[in-house]
């Protein structure tokens, strides 16, 4: 179906046409795929899950689609280690302190079973962690001030951490849905302040967008036993499908105490196919990275133009605003599919979040003007 079709079809039929209901059954967002089809899918632009859209390269998906049949047909290796040898090489780490999972999404739901009692997690945040507790109520909600922008102030955090005497926190940085970037040295200081907790989990699922060198904790989490880091590889490499994340401590026996959760097989051929191919494409990879945190710096702009929008500063590969006209998001983001064949992160259902908020992730110059250009005139 072409896409002006297609636009036609979900605003006059849209009963049908979209299976609205779908929005009500997760705290993520339904996949396009599940709302309108498969077909109908490729029309529109998915500015709502997140990935990096300059990786993998042209090269290398063609490259894995002649490799596909046998892949498809072959068992996937039972020994994680080459895997991990693979993804140490890029990331010039030690390839015994990582953990790969099947999307970061497996290792939290492993972590918050195995490792944690009770956490403390700054709300709005990526749902996951609080949701895969035993009993959702042993993750503590520290409520971020919307009148504040729902900015992590470290220090207010750490001691109400202290205050609650919690032994487990969480940061999210760059934060997932705000964008908000709290810089290197900043997170070491809170490290040194937070030695006494027994684990501080920081996920950096964003951070090789945060800037040129990445301001990240990896190389200096030799020195923080009680950190364990998680990523997601969705979000960075640019392979939402594939399903891979990892995570990576100084601790070893915390490490141990995980991987005996991790079932045998959890990573597919594609997966650790992909994986293998890391190292030979990594200057490809660096340069499609700060492509997009060039194309992201300009979305930030163009959208800070439009004046009935609150745009958020952002250290991510999104962006996050608010709309200031009394249009809800749920509203704004059913006439970007209708009317526009873009889909958006209508961020009302996060715990913690208003009624307002959309999330938008850069889908490159090109596409992200045309949704600058359908906001202007949406937004009024
Ligand atoms: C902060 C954060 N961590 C982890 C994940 C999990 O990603 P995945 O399971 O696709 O690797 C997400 C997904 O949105 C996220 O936002």
């Amino acid at each position: 179906m072409k896409s002006t079709n297609l636009g036609q079809a979900i605003h006059a039929n849209s009963a049908a046409e979209l299976r609205r209901h779908l929005f009500y059954e997760t705290s993520h967002s339904p996949a396009l795929a599940d709302l309108v089809g498969y077909e109908n899918a490729k029309d529109i632009v998915d500015f709502c899950f997140i990935a990096n859209p300059y990786y993998p390269t042209r090269e290398m998906l063609e490259d894995l689609q002649q490799n596909l049949p046998n892949l498809i047909k072959s068992y996937p290796s039972s020994n994680p280690e080459m895997s991990q040898r693979n993804l140490a090489a890029v990331l010039h780490v030690d390839p015994e302190h990582l953990i790969i999972g099947n999307g970061a999404t497996e290792l939290i739901a492993l972590i918050d079973m195995t490792l944690i009692e009770r956490i403390a997690v700054p709300i709005p945040t990526f749902g996951e962690y609080i949701e895969r507790m035993k009993d959702q109520r042993d993750a503590e909600l520290y409520a971020l001030d919307p009148g504040q922008r729902y900015e992590l102030h470290l220090d207010d955090y750490l001691a109400w951490v202290h205050k609650r005497k919690l032994e487990c926190l969480l940061v999210i940085n760059p934060g997932n849905p705000t964008g908000q970037f709290i810089p290197l040295e900043e997170m070491v200081d809170f490290l040194h302040g937070a030695r006494d907790l027994e684990m501080v989990i920081v996920d950096e699922s964003f951070i090789d967008f945060a800037g040129d060198p990445v301001p990240s904790l990896l190389p200096l989490a030799d020195q923080f036993t009680n950190l364990l880091i998680v990523r997601s590889m969705s979000k960075h490499c640019g392979v939402p499908g594939l399903r891979l994340g990892y995570c990576y401590s100084a601790n070893l026996f915390v490490l141990n105490r995980l991987r005996r959760f991790v079932p045998t097989w959890n990573l597919n051929t594609l997966a650790q196919y992909f994986l293998a191919q890391l190292p030979p494409t990594d200057a490809a990879y660096h340069e499609g990275r700060k492509r997009l945190i060039g194309d992201v710096r300009w979305l930030y702009d163009a959208l800070s133009s439009i004046p009935r929008l609150q745009v958020y500063p952002t250290g991510a590969n999104f962006v996050l605003f608010k709309i200031q006209n009394g249009m809800t998001a749920t509203e704004l983001q059913a006439r970007l599919l209708a009317e526009h064949q873009m889909y958006v992160r209508d961020c009302s259902n996060k715990l913690g979040m208003d009624a307002f908020h959309i999330r938008v992730a850069s889908q490159g110059r090109e596409k992200d003007t045309r949704l600058v250009e359908a906001l202007r005139t949406l937004v009024r």
